[in-house]
């Protein structure tokens, strides 16, 4: 599967680019019609001063003793002319220039009207029926300059643009999006038994029914569960009356019969509904570990339920089990007593039964509510190891089972967000098992 891009940078990004693209847009659009007003400014300045300075010109031409005689306008003081003149005739004779005036720039005939070179805007008019013509020059550089720094006014705005709309967007989708971030962490942080409705309170209409989706989806699949645990349970309740009758009858059958193979099919009876009873007893407490409230409300304390359970079975398996408790006098868990009960019954039951015979069990539990239940024996391959807590799967064992206690200890482990380990050889040994549970401290 393509791994899903992130919406926030999406968002960021996309928001920026567009708002980038329509300002550089914007900037070229500003520009074009400032520079248009700017030439129309500064030409309409140019053919006022031209206006101004012909009739001056002519009168001062009309004054001289001999007009065709070339003449420089004396300055009042030395500067560098920004607009210079020339005054001609209609043959293009020069009468009148201003003093920095150079003829190169200017058209060769004196023409009318408005004219660009190179580097010059031109301007020329007429008088006295087109026989005395003014061209003014303005050099176009300074026009030039004027567009460039309008140009650059425009677009430095741009620079500062671009990281505030990458980070406003960012920050703005970050705070939208944090209830569908609390919705996540909400379905994350579930345990595993939780189908309990998950709250979309605050969620964008977009998601909410989406997580209102979910919450049917959860709902449908709880009733589903439950029907499922309820009918195991009451399955297996209402199998042991007749179970425990059918096998006292058997037992009294068996007891009854004179030696022979009658005797031998009862007791053989008497032994697959045994198995039956224990089968039905393995599918209650499978229920009861999927059906939830495996944790207490009150903190209980593990030492004196482990030791009680410990006792209880070393009473029938002449002591072989071994307890080594913390030094400390409690260990307090959340975890449901019963639930307690039933994980470490399955785990002394199977370390009694798949334990070599003459070695002793060693139960042991540590401050950090680490338990560890180690039995000897052969050591069991990696590949049959990793689906022992599977329902119904069992290992190459000639002895009876169901293949479920390894299965309802992992389902109570994932029911109050513990973990547990199988380990084969035991730690530290060459041979034997071990199952590590690290139980909820409270
Ligand atoms: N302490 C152990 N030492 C060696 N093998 C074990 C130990 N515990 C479990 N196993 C192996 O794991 C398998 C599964 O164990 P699990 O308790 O789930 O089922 P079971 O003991 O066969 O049947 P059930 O517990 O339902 O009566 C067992 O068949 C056995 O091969
Ligand atoms: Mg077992």
């Amino acid at each position: 599967m393509k791994p899903s891009s992130s919406l926030q940078k999406r968002l960021g990004l996309g928001l920026t680019l567009g708002t980038t693209l329509l300002w550089l847009a914007a900037t070229v659009g500003a520009w074009l019609v400032v520079q248009h007003e700017l030439n129309e400014a500064f030409d309409s300045a140019l053919e006022e001063t031209a206006q101004r300075i012909l009739p001056l010109a002519v009168l001062e031409i009309s004054n001289r003793e001999n007009p065709s005689e070339a003449q420089h306008v004396a300055t009042l003081k030395m500067h560098k002319e920004y607009l210079t003149y020339l005054v001609r005739d209609a043959k293009g004779e020069i009468l009148m220039q201003s003093h920095d005036a150079n003829p190169k720039i200017f058209n060769q005939q004196p023409a009318e009207g408005f004219s660009t070179t190179k580097k010059y805007r031109l301007y020329g008019a007429s008088a006295l029926r087109e026989t005395v013509f003014i061209e003014i020059a303005e050099p176009l550089e300074h026009r030039r300059e004027a567009a460039r720094e309008a140009l650059l006014a425009l677009l430095l705005p741009l620079l500062a643009l671009i990281p505030i709309s990458l980070l406003g967007t960012w920050l703005f989708v970050r705070i939208s999006l944090r209830s569908v971030l609390a919705y996540r962490r909400a379905v994350e942080t579930r345990g595993v038994g939780d189908l309990s409705p998950i709250s979309g309170a605050r969620l964008p209409a977009e998601i909410a029914p989406l997580a209102e989706a979910v919450n049917h989806l959860l709902e449908r699949l709880r009733k589903a569960l439950e029907s499922e645990r309820s009918f195991t349970a009451n399955s297996a309740h209402e199998l042991r009356t007749p179970l425990a009758a059918t096998l006292a009858q058997i037992q009294r059958l068996h007891q009854e019969a004179p030696e022979g193979p009658l005797r031998v099919r009862a007791a053989k009876i008497e032994n697959a509904l045994r198995e039956l009873a224990r089968l039905s007893e393995k599918l209650m407490q499978l229920a009861k570990a999927e059906g939830g409230g495996l944790l207490s409300e009150t903190p209980q304390d593990l030492i004196p339920l482990l030791a009680h359970v410990v006792d209880e079975w070393n009473n029938r398996s002449g002591h072989r089990i071994k307890l080594q408790l913390p030094n400390q006098t409690c260990v307090y868990s959340t975890i449901d007593p019963d639930a307690f009960g039933i994980l470490l019954r399955n785990l002394i039951e199977n370390a009694l039964k798949y334990g070599a015979a003459d070695q002793p069990i060693d139960v042991s539990l540590t401050e950090q509510a680490q338990l560890r239940v180690v039995n000897s024996g052969p050591a069991v391959p990696q590949s049959v190891l990793q689906h022992l807590t599977e329902r119904f799967v069992r290992g190459h064992s000639e002895i009876s089972g169901s293949g479920l206690g390894l299965a309802i200890t992992k389902t109570i482990v994932q029911g109050v967000n513990a973990r547990m380990k199988l380990f084969s050889p035991a730690t530290g040994r060459k041979e034997g098992f071990e199952v590590c549970v690290w139980l909820p401290l409270a």
